[in-house]
C-alpha cells in the first residue's frame, strides 16, 4: 500500500519535473526519482520482510481436532483444568496472556522461567513447532508439531480450554 502511494507520488512529481517528457513514467534521471528510488526499495524490502514474519499466516484452527491432539500429545504431561494441579509439566490453565514460567509450585527450568515472553497464539505457534529451539534448555521432552494446521488446531483448543 505504502509502496503504491509513493509510486503515485513519484509519477506525479515526474510529470511536473522539467525533465519530464510528460509521459507518466518513472524516470530515473529525475531528482525526486533518484531520491525516492532507494527509499522505495527499502520500503519494498521492509514490506516483504514484514509479510514473511507476519504470523498472520497461522491457519484458522479447529478446536475439536485440537482437543484430540491435546489428549494424545500433551495430556500425559499437562493438565489444563483449573485447579487440577501440575503433572510432569505445569498446569496450562490460564496460559494465554501469561508470561513464561508463572505456575505456582511448579519447578521450572531456569530456561523456561527466564524466556520472558507472553504466551499468545503467535508465540505458541512458534514454540510448539520445536520447543527446544524456542526455549533452549527446556526440560519439556517433546519434539514438536511440524504441521502448521496441527499447531493451529491445538492453539484453538488451548484458547478455549485454558480459559473455561
Ligand atoms: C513429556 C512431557 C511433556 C509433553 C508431552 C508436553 N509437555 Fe509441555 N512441558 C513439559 C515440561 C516438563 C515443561 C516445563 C519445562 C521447563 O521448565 O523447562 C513444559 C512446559 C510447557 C509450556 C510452558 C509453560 C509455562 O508456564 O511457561 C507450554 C506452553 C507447554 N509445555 C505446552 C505443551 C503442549 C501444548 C504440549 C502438547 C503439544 C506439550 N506441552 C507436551 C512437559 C511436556
Amino acid at each position: 500500500m505504502s509502496y503504491l502511494m509513493l509510486r503515485l507520488l513519484c509519477i506525479q512529481q515526474d510529470a511536473q519535473s522539467p525533465l519530464s517528457t510528460g509521459r507518466l513514467t518513472f524516470r530515473y534521471d529525475n531528482r525526486i526519482g533518484k531520491l525516492f528510488f532507494p527509499f522505495f526499495f527499502l520500503l519494498l524490502l521492509l514490506h516483504y520482510y514484514n509479510c514473511l514474519n507476519q504470523n498472520g499466516d497461522i491457519p484458522k484452527g479447529d478446536s475439536t481436532k485440537g482437543a484430540k491432539l491435546f489428549k494424545t500429545r500433551c495430556s500425559q504431561c499437562h493438565k489444563i483444568e483449573a485447579g487440577a494441579g501440575n503433572g510432569i509439566g505445569p498446569n496450562l490453565h490460564g496460559l494465554i496472556g501469561r508470561k513464561t514460567g508463572q505456575v505456582e509450585g511448579y519447578d521450572y527450568t531456569e530456561a523456561n522461567k527466564s524466556k520472558g515472553i507472553t504466551w499468545t497464539d503467535e508465540t505458541l505457534f512458534e514454540y510448539l513447532e520445536k520447543p527446544k529451539a524456542y526455549i533452549p534448555g527446556t526440560k519439556m521432552a517433546f519434539a514438536g508439531l511440524k504441521k502448521k494446521n496441527d499447531r493451529a488446531d491445538l492453539i484453538a483448543y488451548l484458547n478455549e480450554a485454558a480459559t473455561s
